[in-house]
């Protein structure tokens, strides 16, 4: 049985103005018309029954999400009372999930990724399945990495342990979570290292033991929320419980301790779509002037741009290069695109005034 976890309650500050509280990344349409949540959604569709896919996501975030998953059982949507970063995330569906089979295999996948080849996806979470039923080990699907990221986590393989040519499988020596950038640096020299992609999958019952080995404090408590499922008193109990866990990320919580981790060569297209930068990069069809966006524009003696205007609304960019200009309601945002990291900047200091 696999089951697919799809992690949707961050809160995303570097897509503003478009990505406002209410309405993070994995929200927002960014190529096309759906949001890389149902992007995400369909992904998963195509080899797992829809019943099969769970959201965990804020319950601040409860209606744009229900607006976007019609397609899925409402039971389907789980929420956390407040944001507590992805470890506990994971561990309280994983505690959903041991009450229908704690055998059961789990995907964990980020909801704000762009991936193309679907096929090639699918085989290669095919393969992580089962080399996690039958390791029972955690496995991690890695990418190949092109620059020192310091905003990703760092995995070093061991010995190779198929023959399986299309898609590489490990055991994993060691992960290391947003290392700094020389760090990174020689680990790119060093050869043997992917970056975390962020996507995970295991048995339920493998998870929960690493969860009880190495967070014991938050599987105590995640026991106690699961004492509670299906009975009155379960909000109160999420919510009492929940806030006060630690909030910690499953990378640094779990992967690097955990001693039976492995990983599959992810050699399908992702990108992490950190900024409009990489926005603007990911897309594969710019016009003839190298500018990408959308909306109604007129662009004049401008080049290689990222230009989004909302429905309604009209954009007029004159004799620019190298800009990103993107407007959301009554907020407009002019940048060049080699200052697209300081976009969070605006955030802070919004935040700082209000
Ligand atoms: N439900 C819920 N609750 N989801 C969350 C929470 C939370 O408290 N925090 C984050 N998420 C979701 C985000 O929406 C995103 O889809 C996913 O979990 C990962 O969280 P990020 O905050 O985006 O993590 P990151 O990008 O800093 O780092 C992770 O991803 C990298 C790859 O993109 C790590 O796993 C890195 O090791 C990895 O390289
Ligand atoms: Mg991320």
């Amino acid at each position: 049985n696999l089951y697919s976890l799809i992690m949707a309650g961050g809160s995303g500050t570097r897509f503003w103005p478009r990505s406002k509280t209410a309405k993070p990344k994995q929200y927002l349409n960014i190529f096309g018309d759906q949001s890389l949540l149902q992007d995400t959604i369909k992904r998963f569709a195509s080899f797992t029954e829809e019943e099969n896919i769970y959201i965990v996501s804020s319950a601040t975030q409860a209606k744009v999400l229900e607006e976007q998953t019609p397609m899925l059982p409402k039971e389907n949507l789980i929420y956390e009372p407040i944001g507590r970063n992805t470890l506990p995330c994971i561990g309280l569906a994983a505690m959903f999930a041991e009450k229908e089979n704690p055998d059961g295999i789990m995907v964990v996948s980020p909801s704000d990724h762009l991936i193309e080849n679907n096929e090639l996806f699918k085989d290669t979470i095919l393969a992580a399945a089962k080399i996690a039923d039958e390791k029972d080990g955690i496995v991690t699907i890695g990418i190949t990495p092109s620059y020192p990221a310091t905003g990703y986590g760092y995995v070093q393989t061991d010995e190779n342990i198929t023959g399986n040519e299309k898609i590489k499988q490990f055991k994993v020596e060691r992960f290391v979570e947003k290392p700094d950038e020389a760090t990174a640096t020689g680990y790119l020299k060093q050869g043997g290292f992917y970056w975390n992609s962020g996507l995970f999958v295991f048995k339920v019952s493998v998870f929960l033991k690493a969860v009880e080995e190495f967070a014991p404090e938050l599987y105590a408590d995640l026991r106690k929320i699961q004492a509670d499922f299906g009975k009155p008193t379960y909000d109160q109990t999420l919510d009492t419980i929940y806030r006060a866990v630690e909030s910690i990320s499953v990378d640094y919580g779990i992967m690097e301790h955990a001693k039976n981790i492995y990983l599959v060569e992810g050699n399908f297209d992702w990108n992490d779509l950190g900024s409009w930068e990489s926005v603007y990069l990911a897309d594969k069809e710019k016009d003839e002037n190298g500018n990408s966006g959308s909306g109604e524009r007129i662009l004049l003696d401008t080049k290689n741009s990222y230009v989004y205007a909302e429905d309604e609304n009209l954009i007029a960019v004159v004799g620019m290069d190298d800009v990103i200009v993107v407007q959301d309601g009554n907020t407009t945002l002019v940048c060049k695109r080699e200052n697209a990291e300081d976009i969070k900047k605006i955030v802070e200091q919004l935040k700082a005034e209000n």
